[in-house]
């Protein structure tokens, strides 16, 4: 088992490097890397670089050949003058690379991942994130384009010669080089530098990429207005690789993409597709500040860029979009991830204080409550304060690499607030249940709160946190009484109340999900119609209406009654539909099998996976009989003529698709089918698609599709994940069985890996299938996977976190699957430390 890394053990580094310049000379099986490494000494301290793989060819300190035997992954010189270059001559082997982590091909083409600690794998080097230098960067290769980070020097055929005068750390290295093909633009910044665009791509892949590139400008504008933040070179690339562990990586001025974030057309790429990609275009372009000009100290503080850059992104999002519908999606994301990893054995804090594998925490708590940790601080000191917060966060760290205190501090001094109670949501995991009774006598209402975190692997005590709790009031009319009013609770429990009330009012509680918390409050199903009907504030309206359909579903689920309420309460959301076609087919959407499921273990009983699956199906089917004409007209009237991605369009398509859902229950798929045949959009054909597998008239489209899409490595993976997802649970493992065994399953391609496997996990009747199949047939590919891309197996090993809330008989079968990983010859240190913690 590998060690523990401590933050608490953390050093500075005793050398500066004032350059790094790297020659590469790459070959499929034998690049040889040449550096030329300029250090400094800052402190006492020998020179300690690390390297994995690598075949050491020669080492010199200023010109002379030095004798350093590698021990283990690192390497120490000792007695060193305060100035001197460390030159390295190493030779790696890209071919065989299919972790996809330091340099690697994809389709014929070198690339690389150096996040988190890719680089040890091209060459010696200090490889960690406080240590920051200038590039230089020579490629001699016979690819057509080479590429690398920061501003071009030279190109001449076989070479190219690339310069980044911005210090950065050795993850934010880039090197592409391959046959590939340019769709460029360029973008003037706001002081006037032209920068010239390009987003690169393979031959033929031109006429897919548009929309990642008007995506990109769009990010720079924004950038600009929204953080008065500027470009920095004269170039921005970005290229699409196929072969990718995760999204995109936001290398210094050369952000790599997945393929799937970059290339769109009408045909290959749904709405949901299309949101994503300028998502993440946004999200690599924001860390340019967010990430590069400012990083992290260490990876301890991975939430410093990355819960900022969310955030970002996010807002980037809710303006390009709407806010409303961005806020409910991105509450669903982080509940349905975020919260299931708090509530079991992986729960870590947003910066956690200990890790063995780094990879294993670019996770929903970093990520996601990382970014509402922000949004919880920009509530509490206001939009003004928080801009003036960021413009003195850029300007003291400028070119830094930070921690988390930093960025507290940077709060402070800006709103002269003290933050130290606040503190506890980066450093504490665990969601907070946060419990509210209510009295209202003469009109008085009197709210008493409690906040209890349950205990967490390593953190038993949990002292209460800071929790702004937005909420307004709505009067027994509908009129709202009291306006959105944030109330900043510090201690365990504490009362607020509100006077002069003509009658008892309807709580509007946690109004735009102020903070991550769960809730538990007694509320009648006519109040929560009310709030469904009348609520001003988007979020907790369709809040109210999700939580009437997920007491009914759990009451039917758990052999009692329910729903009753929800199902009269729709009348109102189809009437209100055409205005606002987005928002009501959030509403309409049932809570789904793994919610369900999550929230009657939450309550603290065992969820029954089939009870649960029939609970939600029959519900859907008495909900398409009693709005049978409403769901038709709908259908019909949201009908796009020509196809365009945005909102407005998606919105209309996204309540189309809704209502199909229901129709499908009766109509057998009739007009799946005829949808299906008839789009032109791969955002209805994918959900035709999907209700003809539900309804078991999947093989004729199933065929059809493949037929027409075989060549398209993207789209077919769509053809992979729906089928396992859609499939009825009791067919679903042996679908996916048949899926394996195909010639096309590419299993060491990630996106191809998870679209089946994931496919099935996010079949929650299956997965958990009473006999142990689903957790058999995923621990199998797991096992399979994890000599050739750990970082993958690992990520994807966390389907079994919640294992532990099920029956004694599906828990003893996961038990079983997870410990036949756990002993496998060789297994990762990646998947090892997943599979330990699931267990424990
Ligand atoms: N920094 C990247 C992002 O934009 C994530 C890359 C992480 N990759 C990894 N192998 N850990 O979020
Ligand atoms: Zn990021």
């Amino acid at each position: 088992m590998a060690a523990t890394q401590y933050l608490a053990d953390w050093q500075a580094y005793p050398f500066q490097i004032d350059q790094t310049r790297l020659t590469f000379h790459l070959d499929p099986r034998a690049t040889r890397v040449l550096s030329q490494i300029e250090f400094r000494r800052i402190a006492p301290g020998d020179l300690v670089l690390d390297g994995v793989g690598l075949t050491t060819l020669h080492l010199a300190i200023d010109g002379k050949p030095v004798t350093a035997t590698p021990e283990g992954e690192r390497l120490v010189i000792r007695d060193l003058p305060d100035a001197f270059t460390f030159q390295a001559e190493v030779q790696i082997d890209p071919q065989a690379n299919t972790a996809l982590e330091g340099l690697y091909l994809s389709g014929g083409m070198f690339c690389t991942q150096c996040e988190a600690q890719g680089f040890r794998h091209i060459t010696w080097y200090p490889d960690r994130p406080d240590v920051m230098a200038p590039f230089h960067v020579t490629i001699h290769s016979d690819m057509p384009v080479l590429l690398s980070n920061g501003n071009p020097v030279s190109q001449s055929a076989g070479m190219a010669e690339w310069h980044d005068p911005w210090p950065k750390p050795a993850y934010l290295f880039a090197l592409v080089a391959g046959d590939l093909r340019a769709v460029s633009d360029s973008f003037t910044t706001m002081s006037g530098a032209d920068v010239a665009l390009n987003v690169w791509v393979r031959p033929g892949d031109e006429p897919r990429a548009g929309y990642a590139l008007e995506s990109l400008i769009r990010s720079m504008q924004w950038d600009e207005r929204a953080y008065g933040r500027e470009y920095d070179l004269s170039v921005f690339n970005i290229v699409a690789v196929d072969d990718f562990n995760m999204g995109a990586m936001e290398n210094k001025g050369l952000n790599i993409f997945n393929s799937k974030l970059v290339l769109a057309t009408a045909e290959t790429a749904t709405d949901g597709d299309y949101e994503r990609i300028e998502g993440v275009i946004g999200h690599e372009y924001f860390h340019n500040w967010t990430g590069n000009r400012i990083t992290c100290r260490d990876w301890f503080q991975l939430c410093l860029k990355e819960g900022l850059t969310v955030f970002r992104d996010q807002q980037f999002t809710s303006d390009m979009r709407s806010a409303a519908v961005k806020r409910i999606a991105d509450v669903q994301t982080l509940r349905a991830r975020q919260f299931r990893e708090d509530a079991g054995p992986l729960a870590h804090p947003p910066r956690p204080d200990h890790y063995q594998e780094i990879n294993n925490f670019y996770t929903a708590t970093v990520y996601e409550k990382g970014a509402e940790v922000i949004g919880m601080l920009k509530r509490l000191v206001g939009d003004d304060a928080y801009r003036a917060a960021l413009d003195l966060y850029f300007s003291r760290h400028d070119g830094q690499a930070c921690t988390i205190e930093d960025w507290i501090a940077v709060f402070q001094d800006a709103t002269g607030r003290d933050l130290t109670q606040f503190k506890l949501w980066y450093t504490d995991a665990g969601t907070p249940r946060l419990t509210m009774t209510e009295t209202f006598t003469d009109g008085t209402l009197v709210l008493d709160f409690a906040q209890t975190t349950a205990p967490t692997p390593g953190q038993p005590e949990k002292p209460a946190r800071v929790i702004p709790i937005a909420l307004g009031l709505i009067g027994p009319n509908g009129d709202q009484v009291l306006d959105t009013t944030v109330l900043e609770m510090t201690d365990a429990t504490q009362s607020f109340r509100f006077d002069g009330l003509g009658a008892r009012p309807v709580v509007s509680l946690l109004r735009g999900f102020s903070a991550p918390v769960t809730v538990t409050r007694q509320m009648s199903p006519a109040d929560q119609a009310l709030l469904l009907a009348h609520d001003t504030d988007p979020f907790a309206r369709w809040q109210a209406g999700h939580d009437l359909a997920l007491d009914g579903l759990i009451a039917r689920a758990t052999g009692a009654t329910g729903g009753a309420e929800f199902i009269r309460a729709l009348a109102g959301v189809l009437d209100d539909a055409p205005a606002d076609p987005a928002f009501a087919a959030l509403c309409l959407a049932l809570p789904g099998d793994e919610e369900i499921a999550t929230t009657i273990a939450t309550r603290g009983a065992v969820p029954d996976p089939d009870a649960i699956h029939a609970a939600r199906r029959a519900m859907m089917t008495e909900i398409a009989t009693a709005y049978e004409a409403q769901f038709a007209g709908l259908y019909d009237a949201m009908a796009t003529e020509t196809y365009h991605p945005d909102a407005k369009g998606a919105g209309r398509r996204s309540l189309r698709l809704a209502c199909l859902a229901y129709l499908s229950r009766l109509d057998g798929g009739d007009r799946a089918q005829h949808l299906f045949a008839s789009a032109d959009n791969m955002t209805e054909r994918q959900g035709a698609l999907e209700q003809l597998i539900a309804t078991g008239r999947a093989a004729q489209p199933l065929a059809e599709f493949e037929a027409q899409f075989r060549d398209n490595r993207l789209v077919m993976d769509k053809w992979f994940m729906v089928q396992p997802l859609r499939a009825a649970p009791g067919d679903a493992v042996a679908r996916a069985r048949e899926l394996a065994a195909r010639p096309d399953f590419d299993w060491k391609n990630p996106n191809r890996f998870r679209a089946l496997i994931a496919g099935l996990t996010a079949n929650h009747a299956a997965f958990h299938a009473a006999d142990g199949s689903g957790y058999d047939f995923v621990a199998e590919w797991l096992m399979k996977l994890d000599p050739v891309n750990a970082q993958t197996t690992a990520r994807m090993s966390s389907a079994f976190e919640t294992f532990a809330r099920y029956d004694t008989a599906r828990q003893a079968k996961a038990r079983a699957a997870l410990q036949r990983i756990a002993d496998l010859p060789g297994l990762s240190r990646n998947t090892a430390e997943m599979v330990t913690r699931i267990l424990a």
